[in-house]
C-alpha cells in the first residue's frame, strides 16, 4: 500500500510542476524571447464552422484550420480530400493589432478569426521549458500548435501564457490561433459599452525559453514602512527549498534566501538612505535582478509610497494634486488599430506631461498595455489602472464574477512593479445595487489581498437635486479615494455659466476625484455666438473654464482626469456630422489635433503646478 501511495505523490508531482497555479511569467516582456510578432496568415470564421461541425460536435476535418497540415501536401497524397478553408493561401496581414485594420470589409466584423504561421524552433534542451506568451487578445482565445489543442484564455486585455515545452519540435513549428470577439451580457465588459470592439490579436506574442524551475512572479516595492520589500514564486519541480536573491545593485542592497513548500519566499529590508524615490519629477527607476539557480529575472523598478490622509492623496509622504486626463488604448491615426508601440505610447504621455502639464492618467477602461504603463514609469506620469466592469454587468453570475476576479488578478500581478500605477479600480458607472455592491466588494477585498501597498477606487455616479450634487453610493465606504464622472452641461442643458454655482456634498473624509468629465467637440467647427453650439471648440472650452471654476471649490477635490485626451472610436456616438463613430470629447482629434479645451485644461494645470 505505501508503495502505492509514494508512487501516486511522485506522479501527482511529476503532473503538476507547480501544484501551486498557471504560470505567470510576470515580467516576461523584459526576458530575452522569440518574437511571433509579423506576418501571420488570417481567416474570418463568421459561423464558427471551425468550432463544431453543423449538427454540432467536433468540426469536419474539412473545416479544422488548426490541423497540423500543409494543405497542398495534404492534396497531392489524396486528392479526395475536401477543405474549405485553406490557411497557408489566405491573405497575410501584421501582427499585433486588430483585425478592423487587416482590410476595409474587416472594419465592422465582430465574430471569430483564425491566425496561422509557422516558425523554425528548437525542442527544448533539457532543463528548460518554453512558454508561448500573449499580451493580450479580445476577447476568447483558443491556441493550438502542431494541431494540438494548447489552452484557452477569457479576456481582451490582459496576458496569458502556455507551457508547450512538450509540444514544440525541431525545424518548423505551427501555431494557429483562434480568437472570437463576441461577449455576451455574462462577459466582462458586456457587449454594450461606449468604446469600439477592436478583435483579434492585439498585443505581441513571444516564445519564451525559462529554466525548468523559474522566477515565475516577482513583487519589489517600498512599503510605507520605509523598507524594501519582495515577493517571490518560483515554479517547476525544483521551486520548493530553493536559494534565491533579489539585487538592487545601485542601491547595494541584496535580499536572499530560501524558498518555503510552496516555492514562496518573502523578505524586506530597510530601504538604504540613497534611495531616491519615483515621482513624475524625479522618475528614478532601478535595475532589479531576481536570481534563482540558473534564471535571472531583471526588470525596471521605481520606489515609491501612495497613502492618503483624511481628504489628501500623499505621494512620498507628501500630499500630491492629480493633474490627469483619462485615455483609451488607441494610438494616434485616423485608422487606429490598438497596436501600441513605444513610440505610441510615448507620443501620448507626452501630450499630457509636456503638453498639459500634467502628472496623471487614467487609463480607461481596461489594463492597457504594458508598453503604456512601463512608459509612464519611464516619463513619471502616475496612473489609475482598471478593469472593465463597466454598465450593466451581470451582478447575480458566478461565472461573471470569476472573470472579473480573474481579469482584476491578471491585471495587478503584471503591474504590481510598475511605480506609476496608483490606484487600481474596480468598476465604471455601475448602477447601485445590492448584487453590485456584494460584487465589488469581493474585487475590492482582492486587490487588497492581492497589493496593499496601492489605493483602490471605482468611478462613481452622484445624485442631482437641484444644484446639489451628492455623493451618496454605498461603495464609498469600501474605496480609498472616491471618484465620480459628472457630466453637468453636457448631458443636460444647465447654462455653462451656471456650473461653478453647484455645490457637492459627500459624506465622507476621503480624497475625490473628478474621474470624468467632458464635452464632445468636433476639431476645426467653430461657433463664435455668445451662446455657442455644442460640438464647437468654443462650446467645450467654455464647458471646461466653467467645470474647471465648479471643481475648484471642491475642498475634498484631490485629482482631475477630465474625459479625455484624444477622440476615440464609439459605435455608439454616429452623428454623421460631428461623429461618424467617434466620441469627440477629446482634447486632441484622432490625428492629434489640439482643440481650444486643450489649452484651458493646460492652464489650469500650469497654475497648480506652480509653473
Ligand atoms: C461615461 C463613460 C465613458 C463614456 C463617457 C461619454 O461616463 O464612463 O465610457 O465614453 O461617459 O459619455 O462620453
Amino acid at each position: 500500500m505505501r508503495r502505492l501511495s509514494r508512487a501516486l505523490a511522485l506522479l501527482v508531482l511529476l503532473l503538476a510542476p507547480s501544484a501551486f497555479a498557471q504560470a505567470v511569467l510576470t515580467g516576461a516582456d523584459m526576458r530575452p524571447a522569440q518574437s511571433l510578432d509579423g506576418a501571420w496568415h488570417w481567416s474570418v470564421d463568421p459561423y464558427r464552422d471551425g468550432k463544431a461541425g453543423f449538427h454540432g460536435g467536433m468540426p469536419g476535418e474539412s473545416s479544422r484550420r488548426w490541423s497540423d497540415i500543409i494543405q497542398a501536401d495534404a492534396l497531392e497524397q489524396n486528392p479526395r480530400a475536401r477543405y474549405e478553408f485553406d490557411m497557408q493561401r489566405s491573405p497575410v496581414t501584421h501582427l499585433p493589432g486588430s483585425w478592423i485594420g487587416h482590410a476595409a470589409e474587416m472594419r465592422y466584423y465582430q465574430g471569430l478569426v483564425w491566425y496561422q504561421r509557422t516558425f523554425d524552433a528548437r525542442k527544448p534542451a533539457a532543463g528548460t521549458r518554453m512558454f508561448l506568451r500573449f499580451g493580450a487578445a479580445d476577447y476568447t482565445t483558443d491556441v493550438y500548435l502542431n494541431g494540438k489543442s494548447v489552452g484557452s484564455h477569457k479576456g481582451g486585455f490582459t496576458p496569458f501564457v502556455f507551457d508547450v515545452t512538450e509540444l514544440l519540435r525541431d525545424g518548423s513549428n505551427q501555431i494557429t490561433i483562434s480568437v472570437d470577439s463576441a461577449r455576451t451580457d455574462d462577459d466582462v465588459p458586456p457587449p454594450v459599452t461606449d468604446w469600439e470592439t477592436y478583435g483579434g490579436i492585439t498585443r505581441s506574442v513571444t516564445l519564451v525559453t525559462v529554466p525548468e524551475t523559474f522566477v515565475d512572479d516577482a513583487w519589489v516595492r517600498l512599503g510605507r514602512d520605509g523598507r524594501i520589500h519582495a515577493d517571490v514564486r518560483l515554479y517547476g519541480h525544483q521551486a520548493q527549498n530553493r536559494d534565491l536573491a533579489v539585487r538592487i545593485p545601485a542601491l547595494g542592497l541584496t535580499l536572499s534566501g530560501k524558498t518555503d513548500s510552496s516555492g514562496s519566499w518573502t523578505s524586506s529590508a530597510p530601504a538604504p538612505g540613497m534611495l531616491k524615490r519615483w515621482s513624475p519629477e524625479v522618475p528614478t527607476l532601478y535595475d532589479v535582478r531576481i536570481e534563482s539557480g540558473t534564471d535571472l529575472l531583471q526588470d525596471r523598478i521605481g520606489f515609491r509610497t501612495i497613502e492618503t490622509r483624511g481628504t489628501q492623496i500623499l505621494l512620498n509622504g507628501k500630499p500630491v494634486f492629480l493633474r490627469g486626463i483619462s485615455m483609451h488604448e488607441e494610438e494616434l491615426g485616423k485608422d487606429p488599430v490598438r497596436a501600441i508601440t513605444p513610440a505610441a505610447a510615448r507620443a501620448l504621455l507626452t501630450e499630457i506631461k509636456q503638453g498639459l502639464n500634467g502628472n496623471f492618467v487614467r487609463l480607461a477602461h481596461y489594463p492597457h498595455s504594458e508598453v503604456m504603463t512601463r512608459m509612464a514609469d519611464e516619463l513619471g506620469l502616475i496612473v489609475w489602472s482598471e478593469v472593465p466592469v463597466y454598465w450593466r454587468v451581470n451582478w447575480n453570475n458566478p461565472a461573471t464574477l470569476a472573470s472579473a476576479r480573474q481579469q482584476l488578478r491578471e491585471n495587478i500581478v503584471r503591474d504590481r512593479n510598475r511605480a506609476s500605477i496608483a490606484l487600481w479600480s474596480v468598476a465604471n458607472e455601475t448602477p447601485i445595487g445590492d448584487a453590485r455592491n456584494a460584487f465589488l466588494r469581493t474585487l475590492i477585498a482582492d486587490v487588497r489581498a492581492i497589493d496593499d501597498s496601492r489605493l483602490v477606487t471605482a468611478a462613481l455616479l452622484s445624485k442631482r437635486e437641484g444644484k446639489v450634487m451628492r455623493i451618496d453610493d454605498p461603495l464609498v465606504a469600501d474605496l480609498d479615494v472616491m471618484a465620480i464622472n459628472t457630466y453637468n452641461g453636457w448631458y443636460s442643458q444647465d447654462p455653462l455659466a451656471e456650473l461653478p454655482s453647484f455645490e457637492w456634498r459627500s459624506p465622507a473624509n476621503k480624497p475625490l476625484i473628478f474621474s470624468e468629465f467632458g464635452a464632445d467637440a468636433q476639431a476645426g467647427y467653430n461657433d463664435a455666438a455668445a451662446d455657442p453650439h455644442k460640438f464647437s471648440e468654443e462650446f467645450q472650452a467654455e464647458y471646461y473654464r466653467q467645470t474647471l471654476a465648479m471643481a475648484a471649490k471642491v475642498p475634498s477635490l484631490a485629482g482631475l482626469s477630465p474625459w479625455l485626451l484624444k477622440d476615440f472610436r464609439s459605435p455608439r456616438r454616429q452623428h454623421p456630422v460631428f461623429q461618424q463613430g467617434w466620441n469627440r470629447k477629446g482634447l486632441i482629434s484622432e490625428t492629434g489635433a489640439r482643440k481650444q479645451a486643450f489649452f484651458v485644461l493646460a492652464e489650469e494645470y500650469r497654475k497648480r503646478a506652480g509653473h
